[in-house]
């Protein structure tokens, strides 16, 4: 099978999100222009760099988290974990602007240092971000598409101790879960070594 715009019958719902796997996912922290903290999920997700630390993502659509990233010029990212999943999936409701999800899904803020939007408290690691830009994409025609991009610098990181085991971040003892296509979600449950031949 192959298509292109027009996918066929058979399939009846888009396997685009469920062939780019596994997606981590971004759980966004930000505040509106009162003040108000806002949090939500974003597996349009990723990393762009190390020097600095830049990581993205994308809104389909001009969510808060776009608004907020963009009107304060910040915003933080919190792993989402396998006992975080049920909090992390409530703080996805479509509030209104000005409803503060930490509260709603029963979640502490933590404190950033070098921004005012909180993270995820109870998260093993978080980012403080500054945004560098937000970009409505245009498709190959030069159209405006309804996809906003927020990149942003990594300011500070923050590490529970708990997760530090020989100067290495333990990924598995997070259990950090991904995002796959429809409601299918994978947990990091085991890591496996493949050194590079330039090593
Ligand atoms: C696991 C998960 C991943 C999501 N990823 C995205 C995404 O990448 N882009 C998007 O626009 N919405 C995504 N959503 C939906 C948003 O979280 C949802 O629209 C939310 O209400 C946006 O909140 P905000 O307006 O406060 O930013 C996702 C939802 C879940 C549960």
């Amino acid at each position: 099978m192959n298509y292109g715009a027009d996918r066929p019958a058979v399939l009846k719902y888009d396997p685009f999100k469920a062939i780019i796997v596994p997606r981590p996912i971004g759980w966004i922290g930000t505040m509106n222009a009162d003040g108000v903290p806002n949090l939500a999920p974003y597996s349009f997700f990723t990393m762009h760099g190390t020097r600095p630390h830049m990581i993205s993502f994308t809104s389909e659509g001009d969510k808060h988290s776009v608004v907020n990233a963009r009107d304060r010029a910040e915003f933080t990212f919190s792993l989402v974990t396998e006992d975080l999943a049920q909090a992390m999936n409530a703080t996805s409701a479509p509030l209104p602007d000005g409803a503060d999800e930490f509260a709603a899904a029963g979640l502490t803020r933590g404190h950033s240092i070098e921004i005012a939007a909180p993270f995820v408290a109870e998260s093993p690691a978080a980012l403080e971000c500054v945004t560098l830009s937000t970009t409505q994409l245009r498709d190959r025609n030069g159209c405006l598409t309804g996809s906003y991009l927020v990149l942003g610098e990594v300011v500070r990181t923050h590490i529970k101790d708990a997760f530090i085991q020989n100067g290495r971040f333990d990924t598995v003892k997070a259990r950090p879960i991904a995002r796959m296509g429809y409601r299918d979600y994978a947990t990091v449950t085991d890591a496996w070594e493949l050194m590079r031949p330039s090593d």
